[in-house]
């Protein structure tokens, strides 16, 4: 069981519950772009960007596929820390042990890197969805750009 952080919400007696791990992955986030020069250098053929109809915040999304496989990735956010962890969490998922397929990594659910996690406070669930929703708008990107470069989907 992961250790549990609690922390107090600004102004009211709220307090929400996060896990040591969620906390490790906003202070030490994985695949996030501090500096775009790395975008470039990763070479990535799928990116995908979107925003959240819930608070406004944005996430952007880039893949680099090598034979099926999501080999790399990179993400930037302007969303809170729960995106942040969250999306941290996901990068990770997706390019372990070698690399999902596009078709796996379609599959992973805002509840599969929640669990990964070990939960998040409820009011910030959707925070969880934005890097999902962001990576599977890059792998469309990726399918696109295959397509009209008449290569096979691999
Ligand atoms: S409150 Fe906007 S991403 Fe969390």
């Amino acid at each position: 069981m992961a250790d549990i952080i609690r922390k107090k919400q600004k102004g009211t007696d709220k307090v929400w519950f996060y896990t040591s791990t969620v906390k490790d992955h906003f202070i030490n986030p994985k695949n996030i772009v501090l500096d775009d020069k790395i975008v470039e250098d990763m070479h990535p053929n799928g990116e995908g960007e979107v925003g959240s109809p819930a608070c406004g915040d944005v996430m952007k999304f880039w893949i680099r596929v090598e034979n099926g496989k999501i080999k790399k990735c990179l993400w930037k956010t302007f969303g809170c820390a729960s995106a942040i962890a969250s999306t941290s969490m996901l990068s990770v998922m997706v390019t372990e042990n070698g690399g999902m397929t596009l078709e796996e990594a379609q599959k992973i659910s805002p509840k599969e890197i929640m669990d990964r996690l070990g939960g998040l406070p409820p009011v910030k669930v959707h925070c969880s969805v934005l890097g999902d929703q962001a990576l599977r708008q890059a792998i469309k990107d990726y399918k696109s750009k295959q397509q009209n470069k008449n290569v096979p989907l691999t």
